[in-house]
């Protein structure tokens, strides 16, 4: 999509868009909206009485041919209250254009806010809507090869009019879409194309952003002695990765890394603990926590986040063959806890756990955030409206929801305690790996949490609910959403950023 910020633009031939204020519905219409209606004789407040349009943030009424304009098509949206005008309710203004026009036919697209009252600076609420507009038109088409031109994304263009000064605040916007667009197309791709070492070959070109990159391979990751990892991989016929990818924005002497965690099973079959085949086709996105770090490395070094972020991502295909870890295996992780496997199809925490031993020992991090599908009990817990958060630091929690408040990936806390830690120890080894049906997302958070050293912040997000989308939402549309992307790179922007 090709933004711009023009201040004016002459008779425009393609769509265009006024913003109105519900008060401009009691009283009079006023700025671009009631130019439109004196030059169209009241065809236009007709249309918006019909439509019973009341302003309201985001409604939206087309008119077709709008009578003395030369606009192809008019769509009036309204702005809800100024007071209650804020970033979200721009974003959700841009994407509610966007969803309109996108395979509308029209390629071009005018929006007007000359006059636009809000609760935030005029150019920030434009950059707002471009990004909302950007955020919503993002697709994945590239297997659909029999598309009518009637089902064809047509919109290529948005300009914002009317917004001086839009651009110094785009531009980091522009950085933080690309990450979610990174995160959308890594979630999409089925599992044939997108395998541990697949996943690894996309992520060069990071480096082109200043993104230092390192690879484990399995032979390394044996000699680490990460064998709940490995135990894992062994049933699939693609070798595992581990992938770190650093952003230094802080020069010399970057003192020690914010470290966020991926869980990327690229392919969750259960393995022996076999899942039942309806739905199975979901399992290619089991690898979102990892697709959500990737996408917010992209971000934060896009925009170059004056920060110090690391990024690992544990990458396993979880297959069942003759090679397969059995349902009683006990491994080893890289700290040298063994492990009861009882269950193949917990397989996530058992690649976290070696990644997570593997940061701990190699950056000595203060604070750590694992991002996993890791739980089909979080969507019991929470549906579709909140990602699950366990944090052993009231601090690190407190700044995670407000960040998530802030751009819409909302979090839920969920408990941790002794209580439920006691569900996970095993009668042959250390630990097992599940713990029952009943609090299924909270035995599985403990289970992680036996792997954080004393002094060590932690947040594990259980995300199993809001990586894909069964029908669309305010800023995407159905399939990969992108979750987590904007709330990691806010949750470094407002806590760890030098300013
Ligand atoms: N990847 C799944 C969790 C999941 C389920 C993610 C549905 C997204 C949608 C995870 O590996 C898994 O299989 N978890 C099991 C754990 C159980 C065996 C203790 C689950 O949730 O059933
Ligand atoms: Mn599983
Ligand atoms: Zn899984």
């Amino acid at each position: 999509m090709q933004i711009a910020f023009p201040q004016t633009l002459a008779e425009p031939a393609h769509a265009h868009v006024v913003l109105v204020a519900p008060a401009e519905m009691t009283a009079a219409l006023s700025g671009p909206a009631a130019a439109i209606e004196a030059a169209g004789n009241g065809q236009l407040l007709r249309a918006l009485k019909a439509a019973r349009f009341e302003g309201e943030a985001a409604s939206l009424v087309e008119i077709l041919a709008p009578a003395g304009h030369t606009a192809t098509r008019l769509l009036v949206i309204g702005t809800g209250a100024p007071n209650k005008a804020d970033a979200a309710a721009f974003e959700k203004i841009g994407a509610a254009i966007a969803a309109r026009l996108l395979i509308s036919g029209e390629t071009h697209v005018s929006i007007d806010m000359t006059g636009v009252a809000a609760a935030i600076p005029l150019a920030e609420a434009a950059a707002r809507l471009a990004h909302g507009a950007e955020l919503r038109s993002w697709r994945f088409d590239k297997y659909r090869t029999t598309m009518k031109d009637k089902q064809k994304p047509t919109l290529a263009a948005i300009d914002v009019l009317g917004a001086a000064g839009a651009e110094a605040y785009y531009s980091s916007l522009a950085a933080i879409a690309s990450g979610v667009a990174r995160t959308r197309d890594l979630v999409s791709e089925p599992a044939n194309i997108l395998y541990p070492e697949s996943f690894v070959e996309r992520a060069q070109d990071l480096t082109s952003l200043g993104i230092e990159l390192t690879v484990l391979d399995e032979e390394e990751m044996r000699t680490l002695g990460m064998g709940a990892l490995l135990g894992v991989s062994q049933g699939s016929a693609r070798p595992a990765r581990m992938l770190a990818m650093r952003w230094n924005g802080l020069g010399a002497n970057p003192g020690k890394p914010v470290v966020l965690v991926g869980k990327g099973v690229t392919f969750d079959t259960g393995g022996i603990s076999l899942k039942p085949p309806g739905g199975m086709e979901d399992m290619k996105w089991d690898m979102g926590g990892a697709g959500a770090v990737t996408g917010a490395m992209h971000a934060l070094a896009a925009r170059k986040a004056a920060a110090h972020v690391v990024g690992v991502v544990g990458l396993v295909e979880n297959m069942p063959d003759g090679l397969a870890q059995r349902p009683g295996d006990v491994v080893t992780s890289m700290d040298g806890q063994t492990i009861e496997v009882i269950n193949t199809d917990a397989e996530g925490r058992l690649v976290l756990c070696d990644a997570l031993c593997w940061v701990q020992k190699t950056w000595e991090p203060e604070v750590i955030i694992d991002l996993a599908t890791l739980t089909g009990a979080i969507i019991i817990s929470l549906g579709h409206e909140y990602g699950g958060m366990f944090s052993n630091d009231e601090g690190l929690a407190k700044q995670l929801k407000m960040a998530g408040e802030r751009t819409g990936d909302k979090l839920w806390r969920m408990p941790l305690g002794a209580a439920y830690d006691k569900q996970i120890d095993s009668a042959i080894a250390d630990i097992k790996n599940v713990g029952g049906r009943e609090g299924g997302s909270i035995t599985a958070a403990q289970f992680l949490q036996r792997f954080i050293k004393p002094g060590v912040k932690w947040a594990h997000l259980d995300i199993a609910g809001m990586v894909w989308a069964a029908k669309p939402g305010t800023l995407h549309d159905k399939g990969a959403t992108g979750y987590g992307v904007r709330l990691l790179d806010t949750f470094i922007a407002e806590n760890y950023e030098a300013k």
